[in-house]
Formats: C-alpha cells, sequence, structure tokens
C-alpha cells in the first residue's frame, strides 16, 4: 500500500484544516534558522513546472526594512479603506491585516519566471503556471508552518514596485508574495475573517459541479 499509516494522514489533514492566516499574536522570539530552513525546504519541494523551481525567498528580519515595508502597507491601506463605505468601512477599520513589525521575520517571495531552467516545457502554453509554481511553494511552507507551530500571515496589501525596490529585487522578477511569520501560542478555529463577519466561507457543493461546469454536483451528506 502506498498510503500513509492513519496516523500519519491525521497529520497531514491537520494540518490543512487547522492552517490559518495569521496577522497577531507573534512572539517576539527569532525562529531557530534550523527551523527556518526546515520551512524553507519544504517549500522548496513545491511542484514546479517543467521543474523550473521559480521560487525565490527573502528573508527579512531587519527592523528598518521591514519599517519600510510597514509605510508602503499603510499607504496602501488608507488607498483601500476608502474603497468602503459605511459598515464595511468600520470594519476595514478595526481588522489586523498584517503584523510586519510584531512578527520576529518577514518573507518575500519572488518568481524569476524568465528563467531558462525547466526549458520552458508547460509554459509555452500557460506562462502564469510559473507563478502558480511559486504559490505551490507558498502553500507547502504555510503548512509546514502550522506543523511546526509557526504562525504566517499574507500581506497583500502594498504596493508591490515599491516593496521590490525596497528589497533590491530585480525589475525582471515578479512579485508573488510578502508575508509575516514568528511563533504563537495558538491558532484561531475560524478564519478571523468569518469571525468578524466580513465573509463566510462557502460549502463545498456551492463550488462543486459535475461534468460540466453547467452542471451541479447536488446537495453532500452532511
Ligand atoms: C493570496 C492571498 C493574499 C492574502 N492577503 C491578505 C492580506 O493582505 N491581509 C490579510 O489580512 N490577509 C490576507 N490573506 C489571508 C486571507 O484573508 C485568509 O487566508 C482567508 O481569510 C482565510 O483564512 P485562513 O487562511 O485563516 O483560513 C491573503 C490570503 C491569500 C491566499
Amino acid at each position: 500500500m502506498a498510503s500513509y499509516s492513519s496516523e500519519e494522514r491525521a497529520g497531514v489533514y491537520r494540518a490543512i484544516r487547522e492552517r490559518r492566516d495569521v496577522r497577531s499574536g507573534f512572539s517576539p522570539d527569532a525562529l531557530p534558522q534550523e527551523l527556518l530552513l526546515r520551512l524553507l525546504a519544504s517549500a522548496h519541494q513545491a511542484p514546479s513546472v517543467g521543474l523550473m523551481q521559480p521560487w525565490r525567498f527573502v528573508v527579512i528580519q531587519s527592523r528598518a526594512i521591514r519599517e519600510k515595508v510597514f509605510d508602503i502597507f499603510q499607504d496602501a491601506s488608507s488607498q483601500e479603506h476608502k474603497t468602503y463605505a459605511g459598515e464595511r468601512a468600520e470594519l476595514y477599520s478595526r481588522l489586523t491585516l498584517q503584523g510586519i513589525l510584531t512578527a520576529p521575520l518577514n518573507l518575500c517571495v519572488v518568481c524569476d519566471d524568465e528563467s531558462s531552467q525547466g526549458h520552458s516545457l508547460g509554459r509555452h502554453t500557460m506562462p502564469e503556471t510559473a507563478l502558480y509554481s511559486a504559490v505551490c511553494a507558498i502553500q507547502n511552507l504555510w503548512l509546514a508552518a502550522r506543523a511546526e507551530g509557526v504562525g504566517l500571515g499574507w500581506v497583500s496589501i502594498l504596493d508591490t514596485e515599491r516593496v521590490k525596490s525596497v528589497l533590491n529585487v530585480p525589475p525582471a522578477m515578479k512579485f508573488v508574495g510578502y508575508f509575516c511569520m514568528g511563533f504563537v501560542e495558538s491558532f484561531a478555529a475560524e478564519p478571523e475573517l468569518e469571525r468578524v463577519g466580513w465573509e463566510r466561507r462557502l460549502r463545498l457543493e456551492d463550488v462543486l459541479r459535475s461534468e460540466t461546469f453547467d452542471q451541479p454536483w447536488g446537495a453532500l451528506q452532511p
């Protein structure tokens, strides 16, 4: 049998189920280097189109750099805030949308989507698969971090060109994601956006179709 033992399977499903986007409650303690490298090695094991492995990781601990990124977040967030009105604008102002300064470590993932690694296999038809591959690496990291008790929050309210410039990322590289990371005491049982009433989770049957897109799957057993 190629399957894992039931205990091992439970661990995999548990990490998937209990992974959370974390923006608050970070311990200021630095992540031990060995742990950080274990997490990044998990990211580096992700699938990638043509085995191109286009992800590049910039690990940021410097307070000075994080402060610059935090300024970029604040500018972007105040712009985003203006796009909402009434109750939603009020709710927006109460959300914690990043932990750039409170988490001890930040990570920027960029994609070298012009790399010749992989000999363009799969990218003639779908060049965007380079970016998708980098996102697969991020998901590996997110799940491994959960299993290690490390919270990870994705910060996308940023002017990515400004962040690239602060981090000296070459212009040809594509910005994929910016993250705050650190140990946390606990992980919430549900997404924070669900808890505060910003959005609700869809049911599996809401996103499931049968055979063709226009045919719903139907109700699932509870
Ligand atoms: C591509 C991507 C970008 C995100 N950007 C932000 C962000 O800028 N700020 C934030 O607070 N959460 C961000 N999130 C986190 C989502 O809000 C969160 O994943 C979602 O509400 C579900 O919660 P969960 O990850 O805890 O299950 C992002 C998530 C993804 C996948």
